[in-house]
């Protein structure tokens, strides 16, 4: 006999997955306690399993892994990033991120850390100058620049700011479209006739011109910058000693740059907004930084002894995880925990609520960095905490990440203080990332200067 588990009924009564599609992160994090860490609800004609069981999500992840592929929400990201590590399956995934894989080896990233560094000063300085100004400032969008412009360094060495203003606003409508496509697939035949979707195949043909013309002046250039890109055309499999073709470069160039921003950008929108409201946090991490770095740039070697500062991003990510769930659909049917998977299943992975499971975190919805202190952690069990995802796909640039935070997180720390406009609603929103709905607007301004101004 197989085993069975909760299934979620909620108010709707003929759509129960209704108030999951709402809010997945809310849903989870609140419903988890209540129904469990494996639980179904039936919607339209698929089943949706909420897991955040460690054997059911190793089991989705790692074991039998070759049985599921990225559920249907990511095949419309496709549209826009083609098919590069995202959103590949099978042979041709495995072959791409053998590729891809050694430009993020450890000499590769201390590498990109010096391009890092140059554009994180630039940016530093250039917040300073528009402190000067007075005005709120939104986080949210403040973040995402410094994060695109870092990524656009390290992947192009590009600093021109009208490139790289058009490539964020490309991307940015590209995403709000196929949101739009995803949360309201019934409204997809309008956006033919409204002229969306015209707009955003002619802004993606402007992004692919882009880059084509960048993998083209690249492979004659006789002195290529060490970037990713060239970290990228270079590559060739062990075994066939092929390389990659321009389209996947492109594809692989365009989802590095789509994943690689966002997510970071809206992990440190989030450690801003809970450090304003942690001003003993704040100080502590001052104290590290001033015993570290002093006055200077942060250098590769230095971001091992920022270990408070780590602390502290790895529980923002704990709380608010960028990439807040992962979404996977069985090949053949399946059986987990003796629960019987049909075909039409979609298992949702919340990461969000597992990271808040109090099985395992002594103040799970409270900031409390002190949760990664190393004997603390010692005693978790490993999938109590992954942000980055676990098992073969897990995310390819999660070190690059975390040292782009670190070096970010500790030059604003350093240099600023924020504080909230008052009466600015902060609310998670589950998109493609999980993002700040309103933004995050805040006073900034230089370190020292705000109980001075008040
Ligand atoms: C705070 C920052 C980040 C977070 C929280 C994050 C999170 C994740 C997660 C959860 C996955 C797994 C998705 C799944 O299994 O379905 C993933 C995959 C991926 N991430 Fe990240 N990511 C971050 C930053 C980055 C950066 C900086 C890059 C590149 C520069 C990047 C590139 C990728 C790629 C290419 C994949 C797909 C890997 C594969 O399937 O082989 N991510 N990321």
């Amino acid at each position: 006999m197989p085993n069975t588990i909760p299934v979620f009924k909620g108010k709707n009564r003929f759509l129960p997955g209704a108030e999951f599609l709402r809010n997945p992160f809310e849903f989870t994090v609140k419903r988890s306690h209540e129904m469990g860490d494996f639980y179904m609800m039936p919607f339209l004609l698929r089943k949706i399993f909420v897991i955040t069981n460690h054997e059911a999500v190793a089991h989705v992840l790692t074991k039998n892994q070759k049985n599921y592929r990225k559920s249907p929400a990511y095949r419309q990201l496709r549209l826009a990033i083609g098919t590069g590590l995202v959103t590949s399956e099978g042979e041709f995934w495995r072959s791409q991120r053998r590729l891809v894989q050694p430009a993020f080896y450890k000499t590769q990233l201390e590498e990109l850390f010096k391009g890092m560094a140059v554009v994180a000063g630039k940016y530093i300085a250039e917040l300073h100058e528009k402190t000067k100004r007075g005005e709120p400032l939104d986080a949210s969008k403040e973040m995402m620049e410094a994060t695109a412009r870092i990524v656009l360094k390290t992947l192009f060495s590009t600093e021109d700011t009208a490139d790289i203003n058009e490539m964020y606003r490309v991307m940015m409508d590209a995403q709000d479209y196929l949101v739009y496509r995803t949360v309201k697939p019934y409204m997809i035949p309008f956006t033919y006739l409204n002229g969306s979707h015209r707009k955003f195949k002619r802004d993606i043909a402007w992004f692919n011109r882009y880059i084509f013309d960048l993998i083209e002046k690249r492979r004659h250039d006789p002195n290529p910058p060490n970037d990713l890109l060239t970290m990228l055309l270079t590559s060739k499999d062990e075994d066939t000693g092929q390389a990659m073709s321009d389209q996947a470069l492109r594809d692989e160039a365009v989802t590095l740059f789509a994943a690689g921003h966002e997510t970071s950008a809206t992990a440190l929108s989030w450690a801003l907004w809970l450090l304003s409201n942690h001003p003993d946090v704040v100080q502590k991490m001052r104290g590290e930084i001033a015993a570290v770095l002093g006055d200077r740039m942060p250098g590769f070697e230095d971001l091992r002894k920022l270990t408070y500062t780590m602390q502290v991003i790895q529980e923002v990510m704990r709380l608010y995880p960028p990439g807040f769930a992962i979404g996977r659909q069985p090949l053949a049917e399946d059986e987990i925990l003796g629960v019987k998977i049909p075909l039409n299943a979609i298992m949702f992975i919340s990461i969000a609520a597992m990271q808040r499971d109090p099985r395992y975190w002594e103040r799970p919805h409270d900031f409390f960095p002190e949760h990664f202190n190393p004997d603390v952690e010692k005693e978790r069990p490993k999938l109590a905490y992954m942000p980055f995802g676990a098992g073969p796909r897990m995310c390819i640039g999660n070190h690059f990440a975390l040292m782009e935070m670190q070096l970010l997180l500790a030059l604003l720390v350093r240099d600023f203080d924020f504080e909230m406009v008052e009466g600015h609603p902060v609310e998670p929103e589950p998109l493609i990332t999980l993002k700040p709905k309103y933004g995050i607007l805040m006073r900034v301004r230089p370190a020292g200067k705000l109980a001075a101004a008040s």
